[in-house]
């Protein structure tokens, strides 16, 4: 598929003029470094290696590939082709092909994207929490530390997870979360000037600290081992149903798709941008850094036999902390090193969405960047400090211990594993036969170095939405007939049922609904600006 990169579009003065009141990015490479700094994140790093754990490890990434070219590619081509269209971001370039049914369509996704959001920030925030306990050396110091609000004695657990838990369930942690949406919106106040010059620092140091990591994780003793297993194929597990489901929700989640990202990044680019090459090579950055890391995390971890959970939180918080201590005097610095990259990979991506949400926000209603920029962090620090809630509802640690966590497990279980899906499939079908696809592909085409067969648009049109009603039928049926339930868990817990305290069991499905549908429904139906037809 690939065909190298045109050379028409590197640069592009005088093409601001187009659309005067619509931001561009500066370069095509600024506009690739901030994809891919959006789709490299934290699932990237400690997700999928959690993941290709759980799965079987090698045998993981073939369902991984497959999901990555028969969904991801051709979304991704869907995402950034209706930018390029529609000039406009994700509901108004939906609702300029499915009338109001497809603008609602479009709000849904920024709002179930804005709490995932709400959540991923709040984990940064502890990420940022846990960084300052790695220099302050509380991670790796002899002696364990007490939580006291969990009731646990000092020397009852290893220091990171004593560390962590002490952490949320301290106040302290909301001052993290505040801190992580004010770095958030300086980066995005001036958008694609902003956001380009950040990414053009944080995209490469992301990958030298990663590289740095593989070679650390490969020169351990036995560090070797951990690549193999990864790259020792167990076929048994390909015949588990839940081997695919979780390799079609991984790939949403990685690339950022289904989140209206992507389609915003692309309206700041010129029209004749060739974005179907555009898309193979975010897809290709994001999916190449994944397995790197997968390297380091593996090499890691097993240098030091630690056996990881499948859980993003535990990789992140307790495991490969718990591999780093063992790294004697690096420990300190290593640390500090690890929840350094969790940040700089995770605020690309948190800005990202950002930018989507207010972007969808300036479109409809033309309101001022730095009114909705504030508004919309307004809205988003509320959700996010309600996930830090450190108030103990479980001292047992057998689930998740405080209200702040339980929740965010809950509403997790609905966004990603439900919300990002629902998107895809409604964002392929309203494109595929509502613009139609083949229109699309003729303007992709126009400006490509790489032409689309008919395959893409039976792709759009039939494979996609069928392979992602079966994800979302089989999450269902997981749900209602308790099928395979422990084997699907959140992105972020092992078990989201809280034990002892049912009502959010219910309520928290209840309340994603509401603020989905209603939230989406009440943006699509409020009158506003059309958009730009970018004809
Ligand atoms: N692609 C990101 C990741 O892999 C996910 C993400 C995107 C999260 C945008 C928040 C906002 O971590």
């Amino acid at each position: 598929m690939c065909a190298g990169s045109s050379a028409v579009d590197h640069r592009f003065p005088g093409e601001g003029a187009v659309s005067k009141a619509r931001q561009q990015w500066k370069s095509r490479a600024g506009f690739i470094l901030a994809a891919s700094g959006s789709a490299i994140g934290l699932g990237n790093i400690v997700f999928f290696s959690a993941n290709a754990y759980k799965f079987g490890a090698g045998a993981f990434y073939l369902p991984y590939l497959i999901a990555l070219l028969a969904v991801g590619v051709p979304v991704m081509m869907v995402e950034f082709g209706l930018g390029r269209e529609k000039g406009t971001s994700f509901p108004l370039a939906l609702g300029r092909i499915g009338g109001r049914a497809g603008e609602f369509a479009g709000w849904f996704a920024v709002v179930n994207a804005l709490m995932i959001t709400m959540y991923y920030i709040a984990i940064l925030g502890w990420a940022v929490g846990m960084w300052w306990s790695a220099l302050a050396g509380d991670l790796w110091a002899e002696t364990s530390v007490a939580v006291p609000a969990f009731d646990v004695p000092e020397g009852a657990l290893p220091n990171a997870i004593a560390s962590f838990f002490d952490l949320i369930s301290s106040p302290r942690n909301i001052i993290f979360v505040v801190f992580v949406w004010l770095l958030n919106i300086g980066l995005v106040s001036r958008g694609t000037k902003t956001i380009e010059g950040a990414v053009k620092v944080m995209v490469p140091m992301i990958w030298l600290i990663m590289v740095g990591f593989i070679i650390q994780g490969l020169s351990q003793p036995g560090g070797v081992h951990g690549v193999f297993l990864l790259f020792t194929p167990d076929f048994s597990v390909m015949g588990d149903i839940n081997v695919w489901h979780g390799a079609f929700a991984q790939i949403f989640f990685t690339l950022s798709l289904g989140f209206g990202i992507m389609t915003a990044y692309a309206s700041y680019l010129p029209k004749k941008s060739d974005h179907t090459t555009n898309a193979v090579v975010v897809s290709m950055m994001n999916c190449s850094f994944e397995m790197i890391a997968g390297f380091a995390v593996f090499s890691l971890l097993f240098a030091f036999t630690v056996t990881p959970k499948a859980s993003t939180l535990s990789m992140m918080f307790f495991i490969m902390p718990a591999a780093i201590a063992e790294l004697g005097a690096a420990a300190k610095l290593t640390g500090a090193v690890f929840f350094t990259l969790l940040l700089l990979a995770g605020l690309s991506s948190s800005i990202s969405l950002i930018e989507a949400a207010v972007s969808a926000v300036i479109d409809k209603f033309k309101t001022r960047r730095v009114t909705t920029v504030l508004a919309v962090s307004l809205v988003g620090i509320a959700g996010s400090v309600m996930f830090a809630l450190p108030m103990v509802i479980d001292g047992g640690l057998d689930s998740n211990g405080t209200l702040g966590l339980t929740i965010l497990d809950l509403i997790d279980h609905y966004a990603f594993g439900y919300g990002l899906i629902i998107v895809g499939l409604v964002e392929c079908l309203i494109v595929g036969w509502g613009l139609p696809v083949e229109k699309l592909r003729a303007t992709l085409n126009s400006s490509s170095s790489i032409q689309l067969g008919r395959w893409f648009d039976i792709m759009i049109k039939f494979v996609v939405p069928a392979i992602l009603i079966f994800v979302l039928g089989y999450s269902l049926l997981t749900d209602v007939f308790d099928v395979g339930k422990e084997a699907t868990p959140g992105l972020y817990g092992a078990d989201y049922v809280m034990k002892g305290f049912d009502a959010l069991d219910v309520i928290a499905p209840v309340v994603w609904l509401v603020m989905t549908l209603g939230i989406g429904a009440a943006l699509a139906l409020t009158p506003g600006h059309k958009g730009a037809d970018g004809e």
